[in-house]
């Protein structure tokens, strides 16, 4: 079969991209951890206050060196915005919003999530790196955004 060489150019480029695709795709979750939102817990969203765990927010300890960390969002902070967590914790973080969609991230870390009203966002990360940590609000929830920010603190035992 006799094939145009501009033809072998795109289908080795089309392939070539397909592959790089893939491998950053297979990178980001298995070696990054990356992973779409749990989603599989609900919660009323007007009585997060009076819903265990979010009743209570702050860090719980769980076992030998692990914690929960209970989060509530909501325009324009986050309870509790100052967290001491000591160094090689293993923390599984609960995330949830009373209004409307706010980001979870902490930069310099693989925690991201988006918190929605209604659901529970939870994942696990952790912290061996001492040092201050910025939680930020990645999406835009209106006039106050900007300032929503926490601190986490990650301390030698
Ligand atoms: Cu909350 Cu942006």
């Amino acid at each position: 079969m006799h094939m145009h060489k501009y033809e072998k150019i795109w289908l080795v480029f089309g392939i070539g991209v397909l592959f790089a695709f893939l491998v950053i795709v297979g990178v980001s979750a298995f070696a990054e951890g990356q992973q779409p939102p749990s989603c599989l817990t609900t919660i009323d969203p007007e009585k997060v206050d009076q819903t265990p765990p979010f009743d209570k927010p702050g860090l719980v300890k769980t076992g030998d060196n692990e914690y929960q960390l209970n989060i509530v969002v909501h325009a324009f902070a986050f309870t509790p915005n100052q967290i001491e967590i000591p160094k090689g914790a293993k923390v599984t973080i609960n995330v949830t919003t009373k209004d409307v969609i706010h980001g979870f991230q902490v930069p310099g870390t693989n925690i991201n999530m988006m918190v929605e009203p209604g659901y529970i966002n939870t994942l696990t990360h952790t912290f061996n790196k001492p040092g201050e940590y910025t939680i930020l609000c990645n999406e835009y929830c209106g006039a106050g955004h900007h300032m929503m920010t926490g601190r986490i603190k990650v301390v030698e035992k």
